[in-house]
């Protein structure tokens, strides 16, 4: 008997043909978000899932669900589901790297300039038929990207090529902080500078967040952080929700602690907490870091490779190309 999958919301159905090639599948036509009891009863029977980070996969779920042997997840991150819990239970889980890397980083950039030179604000403006009162010196005035100081929290894949783009499309000095240093060819390569963290909040002009989001970095730029920053300078979270908090921001926002931030992403999003959307000096996306047509449907494509082999289908049956718990392969 062939294996039975979920696909938790709407993805290619070219994609999604190719799972149905080796397995029986159930998917979310209605692309609606399973609440926690929804998705337990779909999963009952089955050995896969391709899952996003909409769901939360905790040990609650895998008790409920003996059948289930790969967690696929769409992206990166995946501190929607809790890997230790799938390890202890022989549960594989895999990811999306490397295939977003470049576009998560273009996106990076095109929110710190969006926020450093107001340019949704300027729309809104436009928008509202105020362009009369035109101002040459302090008319949505921002601040310069080219040549000024990026500071960089967190350097992997995504944070290099954003260092690349800086140092060498924009002039700019990259300083960054990360648990570790990179090597000195990797420094090299994306020219950039380590420093400790508080170096970091006080020299930035522009502070991007590009780390993943564990308990350790919960709340990593709170007040105190936000305090210790340029009131002049941008902070742009394209990590995970919860590395900041909102409420803190939007009061340093409104306050003029910091000039402007640009968000991709929220602490229990989509919910997002009601004072960043009063605030002008805030751009707001909805989670789209990766979100081009390509880049899409090329993490949806490795989430179909890593399922198949995962469940020992395809000719890479039993390594999945992208493992997070590969440990459980040798089990
Ligand atoms: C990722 O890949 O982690 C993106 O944030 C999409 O969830």
């Amino acid at each position: 008997m062939r294996p039975s999958v979920l696909v938790t919301r709407a993805t290619f159905p070219d994609i999604a043909d190719r799972l149905r090639e080796h397995f029986e599948v159930t998917a979310n036509a209605a692309d609606t978000v399973w609440t926690p009891a929804e998705l337990i009863a779909q999963l009952q029977g089955k050995q896969g899932v391709m899952s996003t980070g909409s769901e939360r996969i905790d040990a609650a779920l895998l008790d409920a669900c003996p059948a289930l042997k790969a967690v696929c997840n769409v992206g990166v991150g995946y501190n929607n589901v809790d890997v230790a819990a799938c390890t202890a239970r022989g549960v594989l889980v895999t990811n999306t790297p490397d295939v977003l890397t470049e576009t998560t980083a273009d996106f990076g950039f095109a929110l710190m300039l969006a926020t450093a030179r107001r340019i949704t604000e300027s729309e809104r403006f436009v928008r509202r038929g105020e362009w009369q009162k035109t101002g040459i010196y302090d008319q949505m005035v921002g601040n310069d990207v080219h040549g000024a100081t990026l500071g960089i929290l967190g350097m992997g894949r995504i944070g290099q090529a954003i260092a690349r783009r800086a140092a060498l499309g924009f002039d700019m000095q990259v300083i960054y902080h990360n648990r570790s240093p990179l090597a000195p060819e990797a420094e090299a390569r994306v020219h950039a500078r380590y420093v400790d963290k508080a170096t970091l909040l006080k020299e930035a002009d522009h502070l991007i967040l590009v780390l993943p989001y564990s308990p350790a970095a919960h709340h990593a730029i709170g007040a105190a952080e936000l305090a210790q920053m340029k009131p002049t300078a941008t902070l742009t979270n394209i990590a995970r929700g919860g590395i900041v908090d909102d409420e803190a921001l939007a009061q340093a926002l409104r306050q003029g602690t910091i000039a402007a931030a640009g968000l991709d992403v929220f602490e229990g999003e989509p919910r997002i907490h009601p004072d960043l959307l009063t605030v002008p000096n805030v751009v707001l996306t909805p989670h789209i870091g990766s979100a081009s047509v390509s880049t899409r449907r090329a993490m949806a494509a490795l989430t179909v490779d890593n399922l198949i082999a995962a469940l020992g289908r395809g000719p890479r049956a039993g390594q999945p190309p992208t493992p997070v718990n590969p440990q459980v392969l040798q089990q």
